[in-house]
């Protein structure tokens, strides 16, 4: 027989989207004011001002554009800025908009100041993309009426709304739809102190209680990511709950991380597999994500939205004209020679 243990897949705790089951989880423990939206707090100030600032105009704000890594708050900030105006909020998705009738349809219910989130906004296609211009710009929608020769534009006038854009990706969004944005924030990784606030506080909401210690070692693995500070935390609170008394300390934190395979740098085992590729398939690099995403056998999505982004911050790999390269700091952490030619390869 197999011992349960042996047959546990350390599930991903880099993994972009939450499942189902995560998501209401996430739901839970998200801030619902800027005040309790914990760190970012340049875009905060900024944002307090700009919200500020349309309440006494009593005007809807201008359309607002985030962007970051996945996990770092875009969709929390989406709904912290539609109670802070007390508007109402629709959520939609680039890949959802499949046809112009979809976003026409969802354009024409919206009041004035109501905010449309529109997530992963660079995967909304073309044809609606132009649909939208005019609707961000003049608050009015194109629409053609009857079929060839005798077809005619149609302008349908509309309230005063709101897009919210989020995406992970800025550089695939083409420059007018950019353009159309009055302010645009860019989140980064957060501060590690930062993380561990959010673990705390989480933590707090679920009723768990954690030693200090083990908030800090939470907070230094979880790749400066609040959405993986949440989810490492419900994993160690389970592991708590299962093998000591529920309370969680430093040890149980330590030996829940080591069944997750998650290392002291956050790192998990896609993480290393990636570097050692790079490393022992290409000599260290330069070489290309497409190589990488074939020898590794992961989706090039995620390896340049999930581990490249957190592999390159902490130093343990570089982007060149040529390809990607493991660092010096990327041998050491995997414990592996380093090659003497490493700076001029
Ligand atoms: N600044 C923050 N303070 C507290 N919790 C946060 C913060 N940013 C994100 N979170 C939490 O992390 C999780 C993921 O955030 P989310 O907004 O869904 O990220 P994104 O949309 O950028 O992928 C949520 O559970 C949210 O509550
Ligand atoms: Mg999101």
């Amino acid at each position: 027989m197999i011992e349960r243990e042996e047959m546990e897949i350390p599930e991903r705790i880099t993994e972009a989207d939450a499942p189902a089951e995560e998501r209401d989880f996430e739901v839970g423990l998200r801030p619902q004011s800027l005040q309790d939206f914990v760190g970012q707090d340049d875009i905060k100030e900024n944002l307090s001002i700009f919200i500020e600032a349309s309440k006494k105009r009593d005007e809807p704000i201008e359309h607002v554009l985030l962007y970051g890594n996945p996990g770092l708050g875009k969709t929390t900030l989406a709904h912290i800025i539609a109670n802070e105006m007390g508007s109402q909020i629709r959520v939609t998705s680039g890949p959802a908009l499949e046809r112009v009738g979809d976003l026409a349809a969802i354009l024409s219910n919206l009041g004035r100041g109501d905010i449309l989130f529109i997530d992963e906004i660079h995967r909304m296609n073309k044809t609606i993309e132009e649909v939208l211009y005019p609707a961000m710009e003049d608050y009015a929608l194109d629409i053609i009426v009857g079929k060839g020769p005798t077809a005619r534009t149609l302008r349908l006038s509309l309230e005063r709304f709101t897009i919210i854009g989020a995406t992970t990706r800025l550089s695939l969004l083409s420059a007018p739809l950019r353009d159309r944005f009055g302010v645009t924030h860019h989140l980064n990784f957060y501060e590690e102190e930062h993380i561990g606030s959010i673990v705390a506080r989480s933590a707090s909401l679920l009723n768990t209680s954690i030693d200090t210690e083990a908030v800090d070692m939470l907070a230094g693995r979880s790749r400066r990511t609040p959405r993986i500070a949440n989810r490492l935390l419900r994993r160690v609170r389970d592991f708590a709950d299962v093998r000591a008394d529920g309370h969680i300390t430093r040890p149980v934190c330590q030996e829940a991380l080591q069944k997750l395979t998650v290392d002291h740098m956050g790192l998990d085992n896609t993480d290393r597999r990636i570097l050692s590729t790079v490393i022992e398939k290409f000599g260290g690099g330069p070489v290309g994500l497409s190589t990488i995403a074939a020898a590794t056998q992961e989706e090039i999505q995620t390896i340049e939205e999930v581990h490249e982004p957190f592999l390159i911050q902490i130093g343990f790999l570089t982007r060149t004209p040529r390809g990607r390269m493991v660092t010096e700091h990327g041998y050491k952490h995997l414990d592996l020679p380093i090659p003497p030619n490493i700076n001029n390869q």
